[in-house]
């Protein structure tokens, strides 16, 4: 039994394999398409594809004007990339506390975080479930700061009523080799503004204006370059997987939601184990199924023992030389990181692993 689960469709194959006969690989129509179907199919606003999840929090920062000097609030309960494109920018990340019920950042905490230099909050939904978007999105305008959510795992998710990737002013996804939806390595950063929007798709390629720059007799493109752009666009090798993995992306989030409910209902009283709370304005993208568990070491060896992986996938940030070291004031963050531990959720287990995984987890440890 895997862990993660790495999904190509046929569909992805054969538009890969399009892709490869066409002798155009670089940014084109695939991306192009990749990104309609993106709104079309998700509801995602203006979501301008990247070559990593990375490269649109990093190109989320720059627009956002995050520079040197400036502080950003996030919480310590993330992968390192989260952290690191703030440091990217010259700018100094700030932890908040999180919510140890759901691994998620608290809004309170956030607010006690702001000083005169805080810039932007990037608020990180947890293995797919979605943070206190309104309070979030509330605060932020009261203090003037910029929001860009950092849903690597949150593709899918919804939060009243409205999908992730359509509330705040900015959202970057991954799309990673083991995210739900994978285009081999690549992300999308989704703009509420259309200007955030078309200035993210000339910053993702040097800062020049594609559509607007026609090649000279010379052969050269003529521009003007007025900011500093990266080579962070999506290619359409890896579109071409996106696109084909995005036909049966949602009956394989459904799968995953039905395990989760499966081990909700399942693993609901067992002694030692707390399973995360749920609220209902809100539905998980199910990247990862994070319980708090009792000597969780203990745990993981008797699972390991029936064949079945579970694992910590990330640990707190903050601990990190780079970050500045472990902060001790995060009471949240230290009861979560204790604790929690998932187990596989991903569309390929079968109702048999799934029921085996309850049973196991059942017997104790
Ligand atoms: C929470 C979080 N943010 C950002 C990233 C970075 O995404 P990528 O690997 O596509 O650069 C990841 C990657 O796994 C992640 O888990």
């Amino acid at each position: 039994m895997d862990f993660f689960h790495v999904h190509v469709s046929t569909r992805a194959r054969a538009l890969a394999a399009e892709v490869l006969q066409s002798g155009w690989l670089s940014e084109g129509e695939m991306v192009r398409r990749f990104e309609t179907e993106l709104t079309e199919r998700l509801g995602l606003l203006h979501p301008v594809t990247t070559n990593s999840g990375t490269a649109a929090l990093h190109l989320g920062l720059a627009i956002a004007g995050v520079g040197p000097g400036d502080e950003v609030i996030l919480p310590p309960q993330t992968f390192v990339a989260t952290g690191l494109a703030v440091l990217m920018h010259g700018a100094l990340p700030v932890f908040a506390d999180i919510d140890p019920r759901t691994g998620n950042v608290s809004p309170p905490s956030i607010e006690r975080a702001i000083t005169p230099r805080t810039r932007a909050v990037l608020p990180v939904h947890w293995g797919g479930y979605p943070c206190d978007l309104d309070e979030i999105n509330a605060l932020a305008r009261r203090h003037g700061l910029a929001v860009i959510e950092d849903a690597a795992h949150a593709l899918g998710a919804t939060y009243r009523g409205r999908p992730i990737g359509a509330i705040s002013g900015m959202t970057a996804f991954s799309f990673q080799a083991i995210k739900h939806l994978t285009t081999g390595d690549g992300g999308a950063l989704c703009c509420a503004a259309a200007g955030d929007a078309r200035a993210a798709v000339a910053r993702r390629w040097f800062g020049i204006d594609r559509a607007d720059s026609q090649p000279s007799i010379l052969g050269e493109r003529v521009f003007d370059i007025d900011t500093v752009g990266y080579k962070s666009h999506m290619n359409d090798l890896a579109a071409a997987v996106g696109l084909g993995n995005l036909e049966d992306f949602p009956g394989r989030l459904a799968r995953r939601q039905a395990t989760a409910r499966a081990y909700r209902a399942g693993l609901e009283g067992v002694a030692g184990l707390r399973l995360p709370r749920e609220e209902g304005d809100r539905t998980h993208a199910c990247w990862l199924f994070t319980v708090l568990a009792e000597r969780r070491e203990d745990l993981i060896r008797r699972l390991a023992e029936r064949g079945i992986p579970a694992s910590v996938v990330h640990r707190r940030i903050d601990r990190y030389r780079v970050f500045g070291g472990e902060r001790h004031d995060l009471e949240g963050q230290a009861a979560y990181d204790r604790q929690q531990v998932s187990i596989p959720v991903h569309e390929a287990l079968t109702d048999e692993e799934v029921q085996s995984i309850i049973a196991a987890v059942r017997e104790g440890w």
